[in-house]
């Protein structure tokens, strides 16, 4: 696997590669991997000719009062995971490089930034679409795989590709979790055993209205109450960001679950705010 810094540098082999007809795929990442980024890494292998990982924690996605210091990183295990994933690229470029002083462009998808994490987040989203557009300019893939567990982010980066015709697809992958049920996510090592041990509840409450919702609660109102009040019981140190009910493409909320609707909460448990969601399908 070859480590590249360098943004033309990298662009130059990926227009290579393209020319030659060669399928390529491109895991865009934050670095600190883990089973979930390897997964999508695993799925590019088993699909690609040529497998690029980048790790780039992006600034301009962060909030000024966010964890962009603090967020934890690693190079050296990463390549090594991404290298034993199957990668044939690390991309890591520095911040300067990516963002020249005078960078004046932004891409913004503002109708599926309006729910779940760009409430709390409103420029969050506008960072991730210039730096994965930005990417994708440099990587040119064929596609570019993504993970459910930001299934917000995965929606506005598919209506971003294609109202941009972009030339590439794409992709998303299942969340994957702990055996317990807790999604994986870089921000998991900021809990303490005690955090931890409550964490899981967020997959279960989920699957508890879930179960509510199968059996015929179709009101949106009522499943959020539901769900409140099982995380105010099994997660007493949760604070929740949002629990909402919204169309899966779209991101518009829903008052009733007609259609296959997405579940998405967003609970912070002491300095990590975990994300998770499910498609509650129609009945
Ligand atoms: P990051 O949080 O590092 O996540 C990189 C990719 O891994 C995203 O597509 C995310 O959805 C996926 N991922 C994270 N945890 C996962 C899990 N448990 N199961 C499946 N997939 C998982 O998301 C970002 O970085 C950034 O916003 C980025 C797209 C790289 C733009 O900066």
């Amino acid at each position: 696997m070859q480590i590249i810094t360098d943004p033309r540098e990298f662009q130059n082999i990926a227009m290579a590669e393209r020319a030659a007809g060669r399928t390529t795929a491109l895991v865009p990442t934050m670095g600190y991997l883990h089973d979930g980024h390897k997964s999508l890494i695993t799925h590019a292998r088993a699909n690609a000719d040529r497998v690029y990982v980048s790790v780039f924690v992006n600034p301009t996605q962060f909030g000024p009062n966010e964890d962009l210091a603090a967020y934890p990183r690693d190079l050296d295990h990463d390549a090594k995971l991404a290298e034993a994933a199957g990668a044939d690229i690390l991309f890591a470029p520095k911040p300067e490089d990516i963002y020249p002083e005078d960078h004046a462009t932004w891409v913004e998808v503002p109708s599926l930034a309006k729910h779940l994490c760009a409430k709390s987040r409103p420029i969050h989203f506008r960072g991730v679409a210039t730096v994965v557009s930005i990417l994708l300019h440099l990587a040119l893939p064929t596609f570019a795989v993504f993970g459910q567990k930001d299934w917000q982010q995965l929606a506005l980066l598919r209506r971003m590709a294609r109202d941009m015709h972009m030339p590439t697809e794409i992709v998303g992958c299942p969340i994957v979790r702990e055996a317990d049920g807790l999604a994986l996510s870089s921000r998991n090592v900021y809990m303490t055993p005690e955090q931890r041990a409550c964490a899981p509840h967020l997959r279960k409450g989920i699957l508890h209205i879930a179960d509510l919702a199968a059996k015929g609660e179709r009101n949106a109102a009522a499943l959020r109450e539901a769900l409140t009040a099982y995380y105010a019981k099994h997660i007493p140190m949760g604070v929740i960001d949002y629990i909402e009910f919204v169309h899966p493409e779209n991101i518009v909320p829903v008052t009733r679950l007609d259609e296959p609707t997405l579940v998405a909460i967003a609970v912070s448990i002491g300095k990590s705010r975990l994300l998770d969601n499910m498609l509650i399908p129609a009945l």
